[in-house]
């Protein structure tokens, strides 16, 4: 720009103008929360070989006695190059195979005590700082890693967590290197279990890195609750924990402002100037008031936002946004749960967190899915059983209007298991979905005893003084009128069948109550007929044994008591592990209204049924029954008609009334055709449902749950696979073999059929096998070219073990060139895949043969390390030969160390492709954004039958702030 321009443009004030905008543009702002989920690296470690550890906590000097002593995978400069990259959530037991030898309650997944190689894993990420972020309060935070996990920065270690459900936060401000790169390292450990139910492996949900200013909000800081409601006015109590962590006293002031659902201000208050010294934190409390409030509810789901803003002299220095709803709750002992006044009975599941084919690794898409399915049945509520859920669930929750009943995981009152809830509470405490903690399940070591009185009374209270808007429950299998039960404030009642609910409450008329599991039916989608020789067992709602009611009896039982709030089924979903009542080769429930990957079973209708206010007629079980000619078959109907009539090929086979919460049945001798129930309501037809006889099939079918995903790495549709006839009828007794191939910005990321017994991989990964150099040898030789000891063959049987000399520089001086040989072994599997040596340097300057063939020539240290394909064709089956010529490296201070790990081969092998049978016709495929824009193309091919394809449309869109790959 010419001079006198920029001198106009000064005069004008335009270029004071332009700066200020361009600052603007530029400007960080006050605090980041940026997703953490991309680009990691993962490798197994070892629980008690040191050596299959990285040599990890081997060094003199560990990393609990000097800080920053994070050695093997934990250092900072640990190669980590031949480690497979992933994102997260990651959950590496569901992609281990089935074995009979693994534990039963999670899934006979090769994860646990008898697995050692497979229950450490290892995750590194690298990640850059700017430098313009120094001053800034940096934090780390974990939503939940499954379990026992160990994290370092930098080599810095930050903590170990125990808890494979809590989420955790680390301040890494001091350690980390700003305007340069960083090195996060995570060590899981999931040899234990916490639960009886499958819980999965490693970083399963979602890791954040957090920047702040020095005065600013604490982390779960903020509390935001309805005080009250009046005509639509409600006043809304706030409380926000700000902290200085800065080192002199700071002045500040607070802004609270609610926004409603369309992003307008509804209300905002300011607080007094606020002096916080050095590390002192304070809670700033406040009211305010919201006209012709909004309130959430189960239909209307209105959310609005919190917007927190601390302020130094009117610079916004933190800023938090909470989701949060008005409602009241109020919980009555005889007339049960009220919802904004009015009367709701709770209409509950209990769900673990896994999903087929993905363990409990799942994208927040699918929380949506699995609120949205459990919804559809009429269910209300959900209970996070036996543990914290991820955050993404309680937001699903309270988007799309689900009551919660949130789990502590182990009862106890010593400072850690108080402190576990605690961190429940402070985390949780803002979504309107949530009505109860729940303090502990069927503790059956002291349910039933004073001691259990005891701590359930005091989780309680301390319960109380953290949120005194839920209500406090516990779930009780046994020991009732005694223990727990004669003091905790909401009863919960696992399993009625063995239980008096009515003299609980007349003995104690005060005491709130809901049955927190019951109907534990176990049953196949799409299987009819027990066969307890393949386990599989007839979907109709029949109970298990004289502990358990069925579905139906439960329900009755508890929608004829209005004391009762309600129920909660064992389970919403199947989920992996707890086969009951089967073992191997079973591995999955059979508890579930719905299967593992989602699928109705027909107690969902029964639910709809009553559940909902939706019209429903449901014919079970399916027509096909050729062979069956002449037999009776059991036929029900679920339906909220006031009468069905059923029809076989257009004859009447009589009309019912239906009884309230009940079923129909008939017993109609098979013939092939078309059953057809039709339902009457005050005398008039107003739904039908038919079955009919299929064909065999003929075309593969796929139909994705959405047209469009977005295209941001996380976004996720799923696809139902199956199989028509002729005349287009889905083939419910199908069980075709199908493969899948994918092109496009997509990958799929799991498989599932919802068959509890099926043995077949949940994934097709590539797979990784490192072969470390071992055993090098080392002779000293007059000059670098020419070398014969550089031959694919050459006997080096009286060379010395390399580098047992230190090297000094005295070393180094006397031996100017060194050769280095070492053997590795390659099997015939490794030939074919893809290899890699990812070198790192032993010598200054350096020549590398591979059976007697040059791969790099003089080449110079690296302190990154180099990496080289290696020709399959180079290679044989059996011992191969390594030679390094090299200058010696040699250390300036007596108290360094040099290389002597010259690195690893990798050997890459492609996944197989995706495949599953499918089990009762429906098989499921779950695939995800990779990043890219455009169209996505699943393809699907088996024997006999029509190959299928779709296309998915992954659509621009505007990722959330993420730290990059
Ligand atoms: C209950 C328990 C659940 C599950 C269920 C299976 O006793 O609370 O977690 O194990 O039994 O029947």
């Amino acid at each position: 720009m010419p001079k006198f321009w920029t001198t106009a443009l000064l005069l004008s004030g335009l270029v004071i103008i332009k700066v200020q905008v361009h600052a603007q543009e530029k400007a960080t702002p006050a605090s980041q929360h940026l997703l953490m989920d991309f680009g990691w690296r993962f490798a197994y470690g070892h629980p008690s070989d040191p050596q299959k550890d990285y040599n990890h906590a081997t060094g003199y000097f560990s990393y609990l006695a000097k800080t920053g002593y994070g050695d093997g995978a934990a250092a900072p400069n640990f190669d980590d190059r031949s480690w497979r990259k992933l994102n997260l959530p990651h959950d590496w037991a569901v992609e281990q195979p089935f074995s009979s030898k693994a534990s039963f309650s999670h899934g006979f997944k090769t994860v646990g005590p008898k697995f050692s190689e497979n229950s450490i894993g290892w995750y590194r990420k690298s990640f850059t700082i700017p430098s313009t972020d120094l001053g800034r309060r940096i934090h780390i935070a974990f939503d939940g890693v499954f379990r026992n996990s160990v994290v370092w920065v930098n080599g810095h270690y930050l903590g170990t967590e125990p808890s494979g459900y809590l989420g955790f936060e680390y301040d890494i401000t001091d350690y980390l290197n700003y305007g340069g790169n960083n090195v996060i390292a995570v060590r899981a450990d999931a040899t234990m279990e916490e639960g009886w139910f499958y819980e999965g492996a490693g970083i399963y949900r979602h890791v954040w890195l957090n920047k702040f200013n020095e005065v600013h909000i604490q982390p779960n800081g903020v509390f935001v609750s309805t005080a009250k409601v009046d005509n639509a006015n409600a006043l809304i109590s706030v409380k926000s924990n700000i902290a200085n962590e800065g080192k002199i006293t700071k002045k500040f002031s607070v802004v609270h402002e609610i926004m409603d659902a369309a992003g307008r201000k509804v209300a905002s208050v300011q607080s007094y100037e606020i002096e916080l010294k050095a590390y002192e934190s304070k809670d700033v409390n406040t009211q305010l008031s919201v006209a012709n409030a909004v309130l959430w509810s189960l239909e209307t789901p209105y959310l609005y936002k919190l917007v927190t803003t601390v302020k130094q002299a009117n610079n916004t220095i933190d800023q938090q946004q909470t989701n949060f709803g008005i409602r009241t709750i109020y919980f009555d002992a005889d007339k049960g749960f009220f919802l904004n006044g009015k009367s709701v009975k709770i209409k509950g599941t209990n769900n673990h967190q896994d999903h087929a084919g993905l363990g409990v690794a799942l994208p927040d898409g699918l929380q949506d899915f699995r609120i949205k399915t459990l919804k559809q049945m009429g269910s209300n509520a959900y209970r996070c059983s036996h543990n914290p859920p991820t955050p993404e669930l309680l937001d699903a929750c309270d988007r799309l209007g689900m009551l919660v009943i949130d789990e502590n995981r182990l009862m106890g009152t010593a400072s850690t298991e108080l402190n576990d809830l605690k961190r429940l509470i402070l985390r949780d405490r803002n979504h309107p979905s949530i009505v109860s903690w729940s303090v502990g399940n069927e503790e059956w070591g002291i349910e039933g005893n004073i001691t259990g009185a005891r701590i359930a009374a005091t989780m309680q209270a301390f319960a109380k003084s953290i949120d005194t808007t839920r209500y406090i429950t516990a779930a009780i299998s046994g020991g009732v009128g005694n223990g727990i039960s004669t003091v905790i404030d909401v009863m919960g009642y696992n399993y009625i069948a063995t239980k008096n609910t009515d003299e609980q409450h007349q003995k104690f008329p005060k005491q709130k109550s809901w049955g927190t599991e019951e109907g534990s039916t176990v049953t196949s989608r799409g299987i009819y007929v027990d066969d307890r020789k393949n386990n599989q067992l007839a979907a109709y709602d029949i109970k298990q044994n004289d502990s358990f009611y069925s579905l139906e009896n439960g329900w009755k039982h508890y929608a004829q008591r209005p004391y009762l709030a309600g129920m909660f089924i064992w389970t919403g979903f199947d989920y992996r592990g707890e086969p009951t009542p089967f073992g191997w080769p079973s591995t999955g429930s059979y508890f579930g209204m719905v299967d593992q990957c989602g699928f109705a079973k027909d107690d969902v209708y029964y639910l709809r049924s009553w559940w909902s206010n939706q019209p429903t007629i449901h014919i079970l079980p399916h027509w096909n029954w050729s062979g069956k000619e002449g037999q009776a078959i059991d036929v029900w109907v679920y339906s909220n008609a006031d009468e069905v009539e059923l029809f076989l090929n257009n004859r009447s086979q009589g009309k019912k009334a239906m009884e309230k919460n009940g079923h129909l049945e008939w017993k109609v001798n098979y013939i092939s055709g078309t059953l057809r129930a039709v339902g009457y309501k005050n005398g008039k037809l107003v739904m039908k449902d038919a079955v009919a006889t299929t064909a065999a099939g003929v075309a593969i079918n796929l139909a994705p749950n959405v047209a469009a995903i977005k295209a941001d790495k996380e976004d996720v549709v799923l696809i139902t696979v199956d199989v028509k006839d002729k005349n287009g009828l889905h083939v419910p007794t199908s069980n075709n073999d199908i493969t899948f191939s994918i092109a496009g910005p997509g990958a799929i990321i799991g498989i599932g059929n919802g068959d509890p017994t099926s043995l077949e991989p949940d994934k097709y990964l590539e797979s990784i096998r490192t072969i470390s150099i071992n055993n090098i040898k080392e002779k000293t030789v007059e000059n670098m070219e020419n070398r014969p000891e550089t031959a694919a063959v050459f006997d080096d049987s009286n060379w010395a073990t390399a580098f047992s000399n230190d090297r000094t520089q005295g070393f180094a001086q006397l031996n100017k060139f060194i050769v280095y040989r070492a053997a590795f072994n390659i099997n015939a599997q490794d030939l074919k895949g893809k290899l890699t040596f990812f070198y790192n340097s032993i010598g200054q300057q350096q020549s590398i043969y591979i059976n007697g063939k040059q791969i790099a020539n003089s080449l110079p240290q690296n302190s990154k390390g180099d990496a080289f394909i290696i020709d399959a064709a180079q290679l044989k089956e059996g011992a191969n030969s390594l030679v390094i010529v090299a200058t010696p490296l040699f250390k300036k201070q007596s108290w360094e160390t040099v290389n002597t790990n010259p690195g690893v081969i990798q050997v890459l092998q492609p996944p197989a492709p995706w495949k599953r049978k499918l089990f009762s016709g429906l098989a499921q495929v779950v695939i995800q954004s990779t990043g890219g824009t455009g169209n996505i193309i699943l393809k699907a091919t088996s024997q006999g039958v029509k190959q299928a394809s779709v296309t998915i449309n992954a659509q621009p869109t505007k990722p959330r702030p993420a730290i990059e790959e």
